[in-house]
């Protein structure tokens, strides 16, 4: 089966969607993406995915593509389309096509749009979970806007890369006095020996994942306390446990940082709870 695109109004064969090469995401990196993850046929967390989008797109001043219920209604289409039962949807508005010129184009301008599925492997992401994975520490290095989803990922590329070639699955950017603000992709979070989670808070520095969000409301569930505060490299390495949260990995355990085992090596029972209790409490949009 092939995969299919929604590009700019059309559902087209993913191999040969394509966009002008005068779009402003192509040529500045001037757009916003969100990517939710699709379990078991379900959408997760659509609301608070286009409640951030509206936001991002509200910051830089890019007009929505078209309106949230229809939007919501081409989202699911480009689901079924695909037959994705498990995987992720990922969404780009940039701020249209124009001739090249730094400086906005003019209000009538549309904002292109283009949404694809896929589907991922959930066995092989439990998988890893059961496993743990391993990240690295680098300087950050991004600009202060790091709250907008934009799709200008650079230093976040240029990380994820770094983690690879030294053997890991993320990198963690680190202010100069030791504070871990995120991962490229992902947001930090640490179990103390008293059995409190910790992440930092999402006023500044961080993008507000929404997958850390949703963990809000599956702790207060499972009765779990949280701290929002700044935690340092060397405090997750004494941690009880070391995880991190995002829409493509759902809650996944760290087992080492920068090539030392924290955590004693093992995945969490705290992290694996937290896990197994997202699917019941993060809310669920039927793809069809
Ligand atoms: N990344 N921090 C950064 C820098 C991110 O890029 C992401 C998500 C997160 C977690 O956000 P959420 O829980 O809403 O997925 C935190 C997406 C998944 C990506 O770029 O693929």
């Amino acid at each position: 089966m092939s995969r299919i695109a929604y590009v700019n109004g059309r559902y087209v064969p993913h191999s040969e969607a394509g966009i002008h090469i005068e779009d402003r995401g192509y040529q500045f990196a001037d757009g916003v993406y969100e990517v939710c993850e699709i379990a078991r046929g379900n959408i997760m967390d659509m609301t608070r995915h286009l409640d951030r989008l509206g936001r991002s797109l509200g910051e830089l001043k890019i007009l929505w593509p078209m309106d949230r219920k229809a939007l919501i209604a081409v989202i699911k289409e480009v689901v079924r389309r695909n037959r994705v039962h498990n995987g992720l949807v990922y969404l780009q508005v940039t701020r249209g096509v124009a001739k090249r010129d730094h400086v906005f184009p003019s209000v009538d301008t549309p904002p292109s749009i283009v949404i694809t599925a896929k589907r991922t492997d959930p066995h092989a992401s439990a998988a890893r979970a059961a496993k743990g994975i391993k990240v690295i520490t680098v300087p950050e290095n991004r600009w202060e806007r790091v709250d907008i989803k934009s799709i200008g990922l650079l230093p976040n590329v240029l990380a994820r890369q770094e983690a690879k070639e030294q053997g890991a699955q993320e990198a963690w950017f680190v202010d100069p006095d030791g504070t871990v603000k995120e991962g490229a992709a992902t947001n930090a979070w640490i179990v103390t020996k008293d059995g409190v989670l910790v992440t930092r808070p999402a006023e500044s520095g961080i993008l507000r994942g929404i997958t850390r969000t949703t963990i809000f409301d599956v702790a207060r569930k499972m009765g779990l306390k949280i701290e929002e505060r700044g935690f340092s490299v060397d405090e997750a390495r004494k941690a009880k446990e070391v995880f991190m949260t995002a829409a493509t990995t759902v809650v996944m355990p760290i087992v080492a940082i920068d090539g030392e085992s924290v955590a004693n090596g093992h995945p969490g029972a705290t992290t694996l709870s937290l896990r197994e209790a997202f699917f019941d409490i993060a809310e669920k949009t039927p793809s069809c």
